[in-house]
Formats: structure tokens, C-alpha cells, sequence
């Protein structure tokens, strides 16, 4: 391998997905958190505003998530997201290692990015737990809660609603943490900035 490489990492129809998805969710964090308060003097836009804003990104999303759902079925991009038997526990701890101490002790990283291994495997991990369990769990539960009538009335004691509510606020809480430590892992690189212009240009850096 030369001394650096560029590698076509994000093909065009995973950065319009991650584009549209990176701005609506954050566009849902904002409004989510806005709308646990019902107080109308509370909020800059007005309740109803900030209602309607989260329903349009929630849509959004939505329908991104079939770009990234049916491009990772048809293209080779989704084979970076499986993870097999072997190392399934030592490999993310050895990485979790590099992050909290090697990575300040000019330890070099345990699992480099290549041609065959674009995300190191907590990266994997994450981006598989977010991906494939927390968002879709949102976008269910989140239909449910714009469509009422279609939720269960009761679950045991409790009103379907009530239940369906706390788990897409408890999801829409995970995904904010994940996004947090998304965008702290995204800038360590050879600069700061260099994934968040891979991911806008497509070209990964291999150095
Ligand atoms: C302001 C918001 C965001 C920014 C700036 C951002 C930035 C990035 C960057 C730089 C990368 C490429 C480097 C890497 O793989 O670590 C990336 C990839 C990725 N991001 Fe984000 N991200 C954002 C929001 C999100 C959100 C909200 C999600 C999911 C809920 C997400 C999921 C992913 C996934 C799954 C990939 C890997 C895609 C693939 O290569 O198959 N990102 N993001």
C-alpha cells in the first residue's frame, strides 16, 4: 500500500441518506427536547410550529432510511456492518483500550481502516445498534404516536400511548448520546476535520 490512499468510502446515495438523516435528527433532537414542555411562552417558534417541524423531519428520516435500508442490501456497502462469532467481545475491548489509552500513548490503532474495514469494531457495533435497532425502533414507535389509533390501548397497567412515548423518547435519548460520541469519533483522524470531508467528498484518506 502506498504511504497514503484514497479509498471511494461513501458512494452517493449514502451521503444523501446520511445528509438528510444527520440534519433530521437533529432537527428531532431540537424540536423533541422543545416539545417536553408545554408551556407556549417556553418556546421561541410556538408549540404547534415545533410539533409540526418534528413531524416533517420525523418523515424525513423516515423515508431516508429506506436509501440506507435498500443500499446497504444492494450494494457491497453492507458487508462493513457485519460482525462475526470470532473476537466478538476482545476485539471492541481492545479498540475501547486504544481509545481511552493508546490513542494518548502513541499506541498505533489495534484495527486500521482499509480497503476491506471501513468502520474499527465498536464503530461497527455502534453504527449496527443505532442503525438497525434504535432508529428503527423511533420511526415504529414514532408512527405509532402520529397515528394513534393504531397503537394497543392498554399494555398491562399502562396506556399504550404512555408506553409507546417512553420508548421513543428513551431511543431518541440513545441517539443523542450515540450522535455526541459519533461526532467525538468522527474527529480523530490526521485532523479534525478530515472524516467530515470524507463524508461530503466520498474520498477516505487511508494514511
Ligand atoms: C451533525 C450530524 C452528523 C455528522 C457531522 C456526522 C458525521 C459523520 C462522518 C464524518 C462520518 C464518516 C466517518 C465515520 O464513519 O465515522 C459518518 C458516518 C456515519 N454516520 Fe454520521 N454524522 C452525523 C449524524 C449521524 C446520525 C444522526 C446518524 C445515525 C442516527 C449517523 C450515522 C452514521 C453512520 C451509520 C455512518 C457510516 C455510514 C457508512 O459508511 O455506511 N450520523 N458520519
Amino acid at each position: 500500500m502506498a504511504a497514503t490512499e484514497k479509498l471511494y468510502f461513501y458512494p452517493v446515495w449514502l451521503r444523501i441518506w446520511h445528509g438528510i438523516n444527520a440534519l433530521g435528527i437533529v432537527t428531532l433532537i431540537i424540536t423533541g427536547i422543545s416539545m417536553q414542555s408545554s408551556v407556549e411562552s417556553s418556546h421561541i417558534l410556538g408549540f404547534n410550529l415545533i410539533v409540526k417541524l418534528h413531524n416533517i423531519a420525523g418523515t424525513l428520516v423516515t423515508l431516508s432510511y429506506f436509501i440506507y435500508f435498500i443500499g446497504n442490501v444492494v450494494t457491497p456497502n453492507g458487508k462493513f456492518y457485519r460482525i462475526k462469532p470470532r473476537g466478538f467481545f476482545a476485539k471492541p475491548i481492545q479498540q475501547a483500550i486504544y481509545y481511552a489509552w493508546g490513542m494518548f500513548h502513541g499506541m498505533k490503532p489495534p484495527y486500521p481502516i482499509s480497503e476491506k474495514r471501513k468502520f474499527n469494531p465498536l464503530q461497527k457495533y455502534a453504527y449496527v445498534m443505532v442503525m438497525y435497532m434504535a432508529v428503527p425502533v423511533v420511526i415504529i414507535s414514532g408512527i405509532g404516536l402520529l397515528f394513534p389509533e393504531i397503537i394497543l390501548d392498554k399494555v398491562y397497567a399502562f396506556s399504550g400511548v404512555f408506553v409507546t412515548a417512553v420508548v421513543h423518547s428513551a431511543m431518541g435519548f440513545f441517539i443523542s448520546v450515540f450522535l455526541m460520541i459519533h461526532l467525538y469519533i468522527a474527529s480523530i483522524g490526521k485532523s479534525p476535520l478530515e472524516n467530515f470531508k470524507s463524508i461530503i467528498t466520498g474520498w477516505h484518506q487511508v494514511h
